[in-house]
């Protein structure tokens, strides 16, 4: 008993040892200024602040990898929130939406800080700085729905 323990544990330590080779694709796709949200829509100062520290890892592709990205199976889970985040909602693309989707974007922003969904509590528990206040909230809802109401084509 004692040593089909021992064996198993050997062949666990093995297995992540082995996962550490398959590390994940860090590059970022090439930003277009011309595609980027802020050739379509004015973004203030302060809302550019609170977008850069909780949403743009995961909706830019403007992603910064933390060390332990480096780290397996983390890095791959990771990986499956930027690109999964990137597929919902990209801001370095923005302007390559169409006005229909742009405005329900925005309103979407809003309504997931409001409720609390995002950013993702599993990223602000290792990013402090991105769990937001609620006057970061409100600046960010304010702007959004703002930005919404104006590109809702007429
Ligand atoms: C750690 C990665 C991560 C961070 C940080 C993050 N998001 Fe997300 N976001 C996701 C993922 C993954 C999804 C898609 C799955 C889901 O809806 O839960 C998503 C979905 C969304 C959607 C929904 C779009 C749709 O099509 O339904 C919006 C809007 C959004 N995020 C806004 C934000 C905003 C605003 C912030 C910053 C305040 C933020 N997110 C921070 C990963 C992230």
């Amino acid at each position: 008993m004692k040593r089909a323990f021992k064996a198993a544990a050997v062949v666990l330590v093995f297995a992540l040892g082995l996962i550490q080779l398959f590390q994940i694709d860090k590059t970022n796709p090439e930003i277009k200024e011309s595609e980027t949200i802020d050739s379509v829509v004015a973004v203030p100062p302060d809302v550019k602040i609170i977008l850069g520290k909780a949403c743009n890892d995961c909706h830019t592709n403007n992603t910064r990898y933390p060390w332990y990205s480096y780290i397996q199976p983390n890095g791959w889970w990771l990986r499956s929130h930027v690109e999964d985040g990137r597929r919902h909602l990209n801001l370095s693309i923005f302007a390559t939406y169409d006005a229909k989707k742009r405005s329900k974007k925005l309103e979407e922003i809003c309504d997931e800080v409001r409720s609390g969904e995002m950013p993702l509590p599993s990223y602000t528990w290792i990013h402090r700085d991105a769990a937001l206040s609620t006057g970061e909230r409100d600046a960010i809802c304010d702007w959004a729905n703002k930005a919404a109401a104006a590109s809702t084509p007429q």
